[in-house]
């Protein structure tokens, strides 16, 4: 189990078009987003997340904020909106750096980086609020994936709440595709040649929603509502939202 090629990856996407990496829409590549846009996409996002749960009849303490896999800190910007303090959580140092920079406006949001389940440990029972979007679907390792899941439900005060996304199925014409397979299995000599040819890929993995559940009811955790979603950006991957609570 390796988070080596994921690591690889996001850093060279965080290097050479980040805000793109995150929010992959058409016309936007190469610098193409302006930060105005790219950052009303994340508050469109938390806004409906937080419509959800107030019509679900589920209440989240204002205090302690966890944005796992936050990227450029799209997400952790609207969350620092409702939030007293927000931590933004990323495997790749140059999003992170990228994320600093277009937040150095918002105290209340930190940045740091996690490169693996075990390096959520120092946020076990520590957040009122965790969010998670369109990043376990980057995790290669099904195995990994799961321990994320674990370690997210433990970052859980008693009574916090937790939403975070992840596809359940992949349909096989997207999963046999030929760029996709050489992402997977590509020899590890490549990743060492010129940067140019390396084959670096956003890789797409989906969970079974009964191993997700199972996973997330990890440390007094409970899943309280699993909503279809359409994060994953096709109808060929279906993507699932999990609303999970830490008993109080
Ligand atoms: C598509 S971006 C989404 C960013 C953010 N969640 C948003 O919606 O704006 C995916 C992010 O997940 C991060 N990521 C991928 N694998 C990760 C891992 N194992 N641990 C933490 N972050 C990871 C990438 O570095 C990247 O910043």
């Amino acid at each position: 189990m390796s988070l080596t090629r994921d690591q690889q990856s996001w850093e060279h996407f965080g290097r050479e078009d980040p805000l793109w990496a995150v929010a992959t829409e058409e016309g936007r590549r190469h610098g193409g987003w302006d930060e105005e846009a790219f950052f009303a996409g994340g508050r469109r996002e938390v806004d409906a997340v937080f419509g959800f749960l107030e019509q679900a009849g589920i209440a989240v303490r204002p205090g302690d904020a966890l944005d796992f896999g936050c990227g450029a800190g799209r997400l952790s910007r609207a969350l620092a909106g409702r939030f007293g303090r927000v931590v933004g959580a990323d495997l790749s140092q140059p999003m992170l750096d990228v994320a600093a920079r277009l937040n150095a406006d918002r105290p209340a949001l930190t940045f740091t980086r996690v490169t693996s389940p075990a390096g959520l440990d120092a946020h076990r029972g520590g957040h009122d609020f965790v969010l998670s979007l369109i990043v376990l679907q980057h995790v290669t390792d099904r195995a990994v994936v799961r321990g994320y899941l674990r370690a997210l439900a433990s970052a859980l005060r008693p009574g916090g709440v937790a939403v975070v996304q992840l596809p359940s199925a992949v349909a096989a014409r997207i999963h046999w595709h030929p760029a996709r397979v050489l992402g997977r299995h590509a020899p590890r000599l490549l990743l060492r040649g010129p940067e140019r040819y390396r084959p670096y890929a956003m890789s797409l993995t989906a969970l079974p929603e009964a191993e997700a559940r199972a996973a997330l009811e990890h440390d007094g955790a409970r899943v309280e509502h699993v909503v279809d979603d359409n994060r994953a950006g096709s109808a060929l991957i279906a993507s699932r939202a999990y609303v999970v609570v830490r008993a109080p």
